[in-house]
C-alpha cells in the first residue's frame, strides 16, 4: 500500500544530512559539555559552533541563544521565567484564545496562581486585530506572547505591530515561532521581539530539542534547578548531537526558504483548488492567501462528516492526516482554535488538517484526491447532518 505522510505540522522526518551531522556528536564526540578534559571540551565546541550558526540564521547574539527540550519547554520557560521574575512590578499577562496549549496550559497555571491573564479573540481567518491588544494591555502587563504562524490552520501574525503595542508600555513581547521557523522567514531583530521559542522536529530536526532566544539584559527566572548550565537558566547535561542536528537543520530550511515556500504554494493552491472542485461543501480554514498563511497548511471542513472518521479512512488507504477535533468521553470536542475563530461547530468537527513538507510531492496529493470523493460520500450517506436532497 502507498503511505503518503501528509502531517509535518505534527513532526517532520529527520533529514538524512541532519543525521550525518549529528552523528559524530553520538558516537566519538560523546563527552559531557561541562567537563574540562578534551571530550568535553569537543563537545563544548559542537554545542557553541550550533549556538554561533543558530543565531546567525535568527538574527540574534550567541549569548542569546538557550537549548532547551523543544517548543513545549521554550514555551514554558518564557512565560512563566518572565512572569516569576516580574511579579512583583507587574502581575497581567496576555496571550491568544488560538496558541498551543504549552502557551495556555501555563497561562492558566499562572492565572490559578494570582496573575491576571487576557486571551484575545481573533477573527474568522485567526487574525489577531492589534486594537484588541492596545484595549487590553496596560502599566501592569509583564509578558504579551503571540505566536507568529498557528499550528492548526497556519494563520500567521502581525508580530510587529503587536510587539511595538507591547513595547510602548513597558511590556515584554514573546512569541512562539514553532511553526514558522524553517517556513517563512524569522528573524528576532525585524520583528523586534524579546523572546522567541523553536522545535527542531518540525524543520526535519531531531525530536526533543529546541531553543528559547531571550533578548540580551532581560531577565528571567528559570524552571529548573540543579546546574550551571546555560548560564543557570536551563539546569541540565546538554543535549550535544540534538543541538548540532537543530543547527544543521535550520541551516539547510533557511537555504532553501523562498523556493520552498514558492513549491509549497503551488502545491497548496493545486490541492485546495481540486478538492473544492472534486467535492462539495468543503470549506478552507484560514486565509486563502498564501502570503498570509503558512502555505503548507491546509485545514479544510467537509461539512456534516466527523474529522475523525475521515482520518481513519484516509489511513485504512495509506494517507496519515490530522484532525482539529479530539474526542473526549464520546463526544468530538471542536479546537480551541477553529472555535475561537467561530467555525459553527458541525463544521469545526468536520475539519481535517493537512499539512505538507519537503518530502510531499503533486502525485501524493493527487493520490489523496483520487480517494477522498469516495470516503466523503460513504461517511455523508451516513450522516443525518447531510441534506441529501440537494
Ligand atoms: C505552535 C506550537 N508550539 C509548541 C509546540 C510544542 O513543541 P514540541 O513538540 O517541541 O514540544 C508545537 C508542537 O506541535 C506547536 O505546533
Amino acid at each position: 500500500m502507498k503511505q503518503i505522510y501528509l502531517d509535518y505540522n505534527s513532526t517532520t522526518p529527520l533529514d538524512e544530512r541532519v543525521l550525518e551531522a549529528m552523528l559524530p556528536y553520538l558516537k566519538s564526540k560523546f563527552g559531557n559539555a561541562s567537563s574540562l578534559h578534551s571530550f568535553g571540551r569537543e563537545a563544548k565546541v559542537g554545542l557553541e559552533e550550533a549556538r554561533e550558526k543558530i543565531a546567525a540564521l535568527l538574527g540574534a547574539e550567541p549569548s542569546e541563544i538557550y537549548f532547551t527540550s523543544g517548543g513545549t519547554e521554550s514555551d514554558n520557560l518564557a512565560l512563566k521565567g518572565i512572569a516569576l521574575n516580574r511579579q512583583s512590578k507587574r502581575n497581567h499577562i496576555i496571550t491568544s484564545a488560538i496558541e498551543h496549549h504549552a502557551i495556555l496550559e501555563s497561562a492558566k497555571h499562572l492565572e490559578k496562581n494570582g496573575y491576571r491573564v487576557d486571551y484575545l479573540g481573533v477573527d474568522k481567518i485567526g487574525l489577531i486585530n492589534p486594537a484588541f491588544l492596545r484595549n487590553k494591555i496596560d502599566d501592569q502587563t509583564s509578558i504579551v506572547s503571540i505566536m507568529q504562524a498557528n499550528n492548526e490552520v497556519g494563520t500567521i501574525q502581525d508580530i510587529k505591530a503587536l510587539a511595538a503595542i507591547a513595547h510602548e508600555r513597558g511590556a515584554l513581547f514573546h512569541t512562539d515561532a514553532v511553526q514558522a521557523v524553517g517556513k517563512i522567514k524569522v528573524n528576532v531583530k525585524d520583528l523586534d521581539v524579546d523572546l522567541l521559542s523553536l522545535s527542531a522536529h518540525k524543520f526535519y530536526g531531531p525530536k526533543g530539542v529546541g531553543t528559547m532566544f531571550l533578548r540580551k539584559g532581560i531577565k528571567i527566572s528559570p524552571l529548573s534547578h540543579g546546574g550551571h548550565h546555560e548560564k543557570g537558566r536551563r539546569a541540565g547535561t546538554e543535549n550535544v548531537a540534538g543541538v548540532v542536528g537543530l543547527a544543521a537543520a535550520l541551516e539547510l530550511a533557511e537555504k532553501n526558504l523562498e523556493a520552498e515556500h514558492e513549491r509549497l504554494s503551488d502545491l497548496a493552491d493545486f490541492f485546495i483548488e481540486k478538492i473544492q472542485s472534486d467535492i462539495e461543501d468543503v470549506f478552507l480554514n484560514g486565509p486563502r492567501d498564501n502570503s498570509s498563511r503558512v502555505p503548507s497548511t491546509v485545514n479544510l471542513s467537509f461539512q456534516a462528516v466527523e474529522g475523525e472518521s475521515i482520518i481513519l479512512s484516509l489511513d485504512m488507504k495509506g494517507v496519515g492526516v490530522a484532525s482539529g477535533s479530539a474526542c473526549t468521553s464520546g463526544s468530538l470536542e471542536a479546537s480551541h482554535v477553529l472555535t475561537a475563530m467561530a467555525i459553527p461547530p458541525e463544521l469545526a468537527q468536520g475539519s481535517i488538517r493537512f499539512s505538507m513538507g519537503r518530502f510531499t510531492t503533486k502525485e501524493d496529493l493527487e493520490y489523496t484526491i483520487s480517494i477522498l470523493p469516495e470516503i466523503i460520500d460513504r461517511l455523508r450517506a451516513m450522516s443525518p447532518l447531510y441534506n441529501k436532497d440537494k
